[in-house]
């Protein structure tokens, strides 16, 4: 038999049950409106994309890379961090390179985590971390996050022995697959329990830049004592619609970092060269192609929801991320079976909150990554279903 007793502790993903469905739909000559996937659909911008190009060329730019990410990127990032939120880095002890955020995720439990330690998780949360945290042997304490408390963890809740046995407590704001947002009180309070119980903070902040609004995201950094507690994760993937380069950055604490550094400089080389290159570029240059990334996500944001109206179908209006967490109406008692009948009879794909955690039961996630016509057809087939199935 091959397969090591650890993949017991992996669930195939939903996604692979919602592609193929989606394959079965599309072959009874029906068309789709994906909703359900994280990946931006819009293109990089123009510069980044040449950098990138510029870059590849150059012969010199094919051999390894170190683990730490090139000087220039690490320098660029600390400038970053400086500029849009105040932040100070240290480029050589509190910054590293990721393969996407989603590496870092990953392969953080390896560096923080013996088997047995108990890793705080957001329920409902991003799919990674649970796996990591249960391949690295950590046993999950999901924090329930509910919607009369803003989708944040409450603190208190934890009982004292959790508290105690804790290692690292991860966060997403703004978060996937809620769309919540968190402000400073929030991230004060998480910097004074993670002090008293000695727990690592790693705050997922892959949608910094996508908010709504005039609504600016907050950096877990920015609050003071932060940095002695935690880390910070982001990606280029979202705000620069570059996901299948996979770039991204860990920051914050010196300590947790040189840890996560040896666990990646012993598994791996670095990012391409190219890419480092085309980060630098994306990152140090104008803004403007993330502000009208923003905007775009923002109408389509606007279109659903309006849409849905019209149906009597009320759902929170995001301040931030790239989608929408929907309440379902309540007599749906099953997120998964609404989200395969919706696509099997409407022909939109959308993910049942059942998928990111026992407290997603009750919604869906609707990924605002079509163009605006797209998601107007796809919520008034939505709002179709629903009149249809109402008792
Ligand atoms: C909350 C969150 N974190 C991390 C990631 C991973 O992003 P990447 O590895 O492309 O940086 C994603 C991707 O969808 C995400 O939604």
């Amino acid at each position: 038999m091959i397969g090591a007793s650890r993949l017991n502790k992996l669930q195939p993903g939903i996604f692979s049950k919602i592609s193929e469905v989606k394959t079965q739909v599309l072959q009874s000559g029906k068309d789709v409106i994906d909703l359900s996937v994280g990946s931006p659909d819009m293109p990089p911008p123009p510069h980044v994309k040449k950098a990138l190009i510029e870059a590849a060329e150059n012969d010199k730019n094919y051999g390894y890379t170190l683990t730490e990410g090139i000087p220039s990127l690490k320098q660029t990032i600390a400038n970053w961090y400086k500029t849009y939120y105040q932040v100070n880095l240290d480029p050589d002890k509190e910054i590293l390179s990721l393969m996407g955020s989603q590496d870092g995720l990953a392969h953080i439990f390896w560096a923080a985590v013996d088997p047995g330690d108990i890793v705080l998780v957001p329920d409902p949360g991003y799919p990674i971390y649970q796996s990591g945290a249960l391949l690295a042997g950590g046993i999950l304490y999901p924090m329930p996050l509910r919607e009369e408390n803003n989708f944040l963890p409450d603190l208190s809740e934890i009982p004292q022995d959790i508290c105690q046995k804790a290692k690292i407590m991860i966060l997403n704001y703004p978060s996937n697959p809620l769309a919540a947002t968190a402000n400073k009180d929030f991230f004060a309070g998480v910097v004074s329990f993670a002090r008293q119980h000695d727990i690592i903070v790693c705050h997922d902040f892959a949608y910094s830049e996508l908010s709504y609004d005039g609504f600016k995201n907050v950096s877990f950094l920015e609050v003071p004592g932060a940095k002695e507690v935690g880390v910070e994760f982001h990606s280029i993937s979202k705000t620069y619609n570059l996901a299948g380069c996979r770039l991204g950055f860990i920051v914050g604490n010196a300590a947790v970092i040189d840890a996560l550094r040896l666990v990646k400089s012993n598994i791996d080389y670095g990012i391409f060269r190219p890419v480092q290159l085309a980060a630098v570029e994306a990152l140090s240059g104008s803004q403007e192609c993330v502000r009208a990334n923003a905007k775009a996500y923002e109408h389509r944001r606007d279109v659903l929801v309006e849409e849905l109206a019209k149906y009597g179908w009320k759902i929170n209006k995001p301040k931030a991320s790239m989608f929408a967490w929907a309440k379902l109406p309540s007599f749906f008692n099953s997120s998964e079976k609404f989200a395969m009948d919706l696509l099997r009879e409407a022909g939109v794909a959308v993910v049942p909150g059942i998928a990111f955690g026992q407290c997603g039961e009750g919604y869906i996630r609707i990924g605002l990554v079509q163009e605006g016509e797209k998601i107007r057809e796809a919520a008034r087939r939505m709002g179709e279903f629903v009149t249809r199935h109402k008792p």
